[in-house]
């Protein structure tokens, strides 16, 4: 959406685009889960009065307009781009298969996953972690709008610290909204680390993967590093 207040704004696709396209030449087999906030929020309509199932379906149509958008861009860079949609419109994307993800994956595509999980109540987030276990991810790098985890609201709280690193279960229980709760949970339960960082900082996921200190890293314990099984 960039500083829209609604829809695809193209000057931040490219952005994201290249972004990704970085890691994609460092050799990294990427796969990406995308929200449809920017067009759609399934929570705010059900609040407002349409049934939450119902809410959730239309979100998880938005996520599936991006996840075109971004496939366009990523082409347009020269990123081969497979979009998968957990929602059968084949017309439009391949269906979900998982063990075709990982071939794409392995043969240097990006792999887009859309229509989060395909069931309502089930949020991107979860999607995303569901999707990392599936693919075997090394690890889900969360993108936001902030520079990571803080220990309350830096907008409104100027004593808010940044955590560099975080565990799950503190997550958990102070309630630091970086993901909802069944998506902390499915990832503490499978150890699968998160890094949440500023998407809008140019070069992070390079930084990322390079293994510089970027975000906030949320893991089982203190002291737990990302290990990668290839770089
Ligand atoms: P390989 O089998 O590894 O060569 O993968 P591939 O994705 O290049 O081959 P495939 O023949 O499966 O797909 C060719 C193109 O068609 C790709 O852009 C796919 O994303 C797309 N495609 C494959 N299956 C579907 C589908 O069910 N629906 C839509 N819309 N596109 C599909």
């Amino acid at each position: 959406m960039g500083d829209q207040s609604y829809g695809v704004d193209p000057a931040t696709v490219d952005f994201i685009a290249k972004e990704i396209k970085d890691a994609v030449s460092m050799g990294v087999e990427v796969a990406i889960v995308i929200g449809g906030g920017n067009i759609f929020r399934g929570v705010e309509a059900s609040v407002k009065g349409i049934e939450r199932a119902s809410a959730d379906y239309m979100g998880m149509l938005a996520t599936v307009i991006n996840a075109l958008a971004l496939q366009n861009y990523l082409e347009k860079y020269g990123i081969p781009t497979r979009v998968q949609s957990a929602i059968e419109m084949k017309e439009l994307a391949e269906p979900y298969i998982r063990r075709k993800a990982i071939r794409h994956l392995e043969k240097g595509r990006a792999v887009i996953f859309a229509a989060g999980t395909g069931n309502p109540y089930f949020t991107t987030d979860t999607a995303a972690s569901l999707r990392a276990m599936e693919i075997n991810a090394d690890v889900i790098l969360k993108a936001t709008k902030v520079d990571g985890v803080y220990s309350s609201d830096p907008v409104k709280d100027p004593k808010a610290r940044k955590y560099d690193t975080v565990t799950y279960i503190d997550v958990l229980k102070k309630g630091l909204s970086i993901m909802d709760s069944t998506a902390i949970s499915l990832c503490m339960d499978n150890n699968l680390p998160i890094v949440v960082f500023n998407l809008r900082g140019k070069g992070n996921i390079r930084k990322i993967i390079e293994g510089k200190k970027v975000g906030t890293l949320v893991v089982k314990d203190h002291g737990t590093r990302v290990k990668s099984k290839d770089h």
